[in-house]
């Protein structure tokens, strides 16, 4: 079963934004970047025509989990799509994405097209595989990234992530994986990340995920 849609629109004159309250994980580079727009204590609680277009657009591109997006309807750009596929791994968190980034079903099917997502990697969230948070209250720790292999990667073409059902997230096409301390884990164009919480060889799947009863639909 996908995940339900509950995404909401917030109109305005130049540039419109949508919010999914079950994408966010309140990283509040929203609140913080652009408090006339995005402030929790008004309702609506998104207002697009309180800043420039261009700074609501800028302010919405630094959601990690894709709970903001926006859509402009004067001559400003839309998005760009990174030409370098990245994931940044969070300490004790998820798993930050940002490229052309497809989520696809065991059976090939394209679920979700996206820039940007947060995925659980502890194994507990309820909106899986994006994260909603629950490393927190699970105490998750992802502990020293190892390092893997560092191949060549090319630009510009999208990374396909299969979350594997009760295993790991398979990735295939090229990416980066940079760790919290800025180091390059792995760059190439095919590997399995954990998604269980359990590996001993985080970032990357041990199979620990068939031992430790890890339970997760593919989509
Ligand atoms: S930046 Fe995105 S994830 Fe963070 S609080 Fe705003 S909408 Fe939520
Ligand atoms: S998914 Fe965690 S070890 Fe395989």
């Amino acid at each position: 079963m996908p995940p339900k849609q509950t995404r909401r629109n917030y109109r305005g004159r130049a540039i419109d934004v949508s919010y999914d309250v079950r994408r966010c994980i309140h990283a509040s580079e929203c609140v913080r970047g652009l408090p006339q727009s995005f402030n929790r204590q008004h309702v609506p609680w998104i207002e697009p025509d309180n800043s420039k277009p261009a700074d609501v657009a800028e302010v919405a591109m630094r959601c990690p989990s894709g709970a903001l997006r926006f859509e402009r309807k004067d001559a400003g750009l839309p998005e760009p799509i990174p030409r370098t596929n990245t994931i940044t791994l969070v300490q004790d968190g998820p798993l930050y994405v940002r490229g052309e980034v497809k989520i696809i079903s065991p059976q090939g099917q394209v679920q979700h097209h996206d820039t940007r997502l947060s995925l659980c990697r502890c194994g507990n969230s309820n909106n899986k595989p994006f994260c909603d948070n629950s490393h927190i209250a699970s105490a998750f720790k992802s502990g020293k990234s190892k390092v893997g292999g560092r191949g060549e990667v090319g630009m510009g073409d999208a990374l396909q992530i299969t979350p594997i059902e009760n295993g790991p997230y398979q990735l295939l096409g090229n990416v980066e994986v940079i760790d919290a301390e800025q180091r390059v884990v792995f760059r190439g164009k095919m590997i399995r990340l954990c998604r269980c919480g359990g590996s001993n060889e985080m970032p990357f799947c041990d199979n620990s995920h068939l031992h430790n009863g890890f339970e997760a639909k593919s989509w």
